[in-house]
């Protein structure tokens, strides 16, 4: 399956250059800005990722974009508890048909608007390629509706993030300080920079008991990237190891809300700021994140 998702990455990437050159002999082309889909995933499990997609996702809602939260820890999903959100539908009901991706929609804090994972249904913790095929199929609509899309993985990279980095979604690796969550957080780093050589990647290092200690680990993330895959991801933030968000979660809101001035909140607004959140990428051959994931897959 991953050797198929790398051929799939290589088309793409041939038809980007293709798409560029046709774009630089015949400008100005007016197409309508397709929303800027940017996937957070870790290695390790509990790094932070939800809590930072939430965030984000409120945070700039709040700035006036018109956001969509995707929770893709299919079958695990919780971004709903940290949103307090009770949505009737979700990831499993738009694959199958049963609901629309717009009826599926939640309206959350800020204006984001959130479509859940499911929860315990054994089919949607491990989707097929058929599966994604159909739900990637139906979020194509997203990217016409609106100007950003967040999706939260589940720990590990899944099928749904390889297919949507090796269609060049811009990725945000969430890491720990310890040395398991580097580890498993650099075989991400590494595994999508072998799908995507060009993949636009930032690190988080969260829960960081110090600026020294997450320096250190940031050093370590690079320096090893760097020697070994001759690149390095973008440092996001630092954010800190917060009780603000500990209790943003007993209240089930965004610590970008609950405490907009608390050390984590402000880290997490930085993170906010990174150019693939604000800038869309062109889209290739008029075709969106989606659309190409799902050629990926094939
Ligand atoms: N900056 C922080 N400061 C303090 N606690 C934090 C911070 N970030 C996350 N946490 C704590 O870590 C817990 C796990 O975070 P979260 O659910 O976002 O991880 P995750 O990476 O999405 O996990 P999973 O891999 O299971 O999806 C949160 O419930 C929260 O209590
Ligand atoms: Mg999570």
């Amino acid at each position: 399956m991953w050797a198929k998702l790398a051929d799939g990455a290589r088309r793409l990437v041939e038809q980007a250059a293709g798409a560029r050159g046709e774009r630089d002999a015949a400008r100005p082309p007016a197409v309508t800005p397709l929303a800027r889909v940017v996937s957070v995933a870790s290695g390790k499990g509990g790094t932070g990722k939800s809590i930072l997609s939430t965030n984000l996702a409120c945070q700039l809602a709040r700035a006036g974009e018109r956001v969509v939260l995707i929770d893709c820890d299919t079958g695990w999903a919780n971004d709903h508890l940290l949103l307090g959100l009770q949505p009737s539908y979700d990831l499993g009901h738009v694959a199958g048909g049963q609901a629309t991706v717009l009826q599926s929609l939640v309206p959350g804090p800020g204006g984001l608007r959130l479509l859940s994972g499911g929860v315990g249904r054994a089919r949607d913790a491990e989707p097929t390629w058929r599966d994604l095929d159909r739900l990637f199929h139906a979020l194509v609509q997203l990217e016409t509706s609106f100007d950003v899309v967040i999706v939260d993985h589940g720990a590990g990279l899944g099928l749904a993030a390889q297919a949507l980095i090796a269609a060049g979604s811009a990725l945000v690796i969430v890491t720990g300080t310890e040395v398991t969550a580097l580890s498993d957080g650099y075989a991400a780093y590494k595994r999508a920079v072998a799908l995507a050589p060009a993949v636009r990647a930032g690190l988080v290092v969260n829960k960081v008991a110090s600026p020294q200690v997450g320096r250190e680990a940031w050093e370590r993330f690079s320096f090893v990237s760097q020697r070994f895959l001759e690149r390095k991801p973008e440092l996001l933030a630092l954010v800190p190891d917060d009780r603000a968000v500990v209790e943003s979660v007993e209240k089930r809101l965004p610590v970008v809300l609950s405490a907009p001035t608390s050390p984590a909140a402000q880290a997490i607004a930085e993170v906010a700021r990174w150019e693939p959140f604000r800038v869309a990428a062109p889209a290739v051959g008029g075709q969106g994140v989606f659309e190409r994931s799902r050629r990926a897959l094939r």
